[in-house]
């Protein structure tokens, strides 16, 4: 329970989903972590156990360290902000884990609107490179190196129909990662991305109660199950952790073997 010990981590979205399940595991694993979100209790319909609970609180009931700080990621001064709340609470950053996201889906492309493209640009691909720029600012200031930690999706890495305005967007938060990962590694901070199939979050709660979405999936899925967050946020610690300090501009794929093969058995 100490593979983060020491470490300050950032995570956005964290009220909820991935970014809530992967704060109260970096502060299980010893980290300090900044919970921030545009709001502070989770988005209702999820999965959370404890739906009324905010994160920093569940996590300081656990025995760990956590803050929250609010923060729209789709402003530059407030993720500026918040980089600066966190070293002023801390004393450094260690850890930025890009986690805030929408999802935007159910359209062939003439059909989606301009709010709907704006909006998945200004979440995940503005939200994910105003915290890289902020975090890497204060990386390159401390000298002592970083770690930053995208949260992409399979949905970055190839097409699928009817949701073409979030794959572009995912697209460039992967080819993002890339591209900081060659230009910082030599400050030795590293990048990676996380790329998850559909797991159950409020985000997909639509998609999971719908029995036959929910069977057509898990049959291409050569696991047969969705994913959850307990996953997403295992992959989450190992990466922000020393254990894959040689793995860098990676986009690891968590998705159950979907990207696999196009036939189920
Ligand atoms: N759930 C999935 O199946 C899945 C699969 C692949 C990738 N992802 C990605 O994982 C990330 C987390 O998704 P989730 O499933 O946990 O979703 P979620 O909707 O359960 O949680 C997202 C959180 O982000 C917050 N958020 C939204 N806009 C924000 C903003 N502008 N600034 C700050 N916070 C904001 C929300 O308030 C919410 O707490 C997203 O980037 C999403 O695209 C999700």
């Amino acid at each position: 329970m100490n593979r983060l010990n020491g470490k300050v981590a950032i995570v956005t979205g964290a009220s909820s989903g991935f970014g809530r399940g992967i704060a109260l595991a970096y502060a299980a694993e010893g980290a300090s972590v900044v919970v921030s979100d545009i709001h502070e209790t989770p988005n209702q319909g999820g999965f959370e156990a404890d739906p009324q609970l905010p994160t920093a609180a569940a996590i300081r009931e656990a025995g760990g360290d956590g803050q929250y700080v609010a923060c729209n990621v789709t402003k530059q001064d407030e993720v500026a902000q918040l980089v600066r709340e966190t070293v002023r609470l801390y004393g450094r950053l260690d850890v930025m884990v890009n986690n805030a996201g929408i999802y935007r889906a159910g359209k062939l492309a003439h059909e989606f609107a301009l709010e709907d493209l704006d909006a998945c640009f200004d979440v995940n691909v503005r939200g994910t490179w105003f915290g890289c720029q902020e975090a890497i600012k204060v990386f390159l200031k401390q000298g002592t190196g970083g770690n930053i930690v995208n949260i992409v999706s399979t949905a970055g890495l190839q097409g699928h129909p009817k949701q073409s305005v979030y794959n572009i967007s995912k697209g460039a938060a992967a080819n993002l990662t890339r591209c900081l990962a060659i230009e910082y590694g030599r400050d030795r901070i590293r990048v990676n991305g996380i790329c998850p199939t559909y797991a159950k979050t409020s985000l997909t709660r639509a998609l999971f109660d719908d029995k036959d979405f929910d069977k057509a999936f898990t049959d291409v899925i050569p696991l047969k199950r969705w994913g959850e967050v307990e996953d997403i946020a295992n992959l989450a610690v190992f990466l922000a952790s020393d254990e894959s300090s040689y793995i860098h501009g990676d986009l690891v794929r968590i998705d159950g073997g979907e990207t696999l093969c196009r036939f189920s058995v």
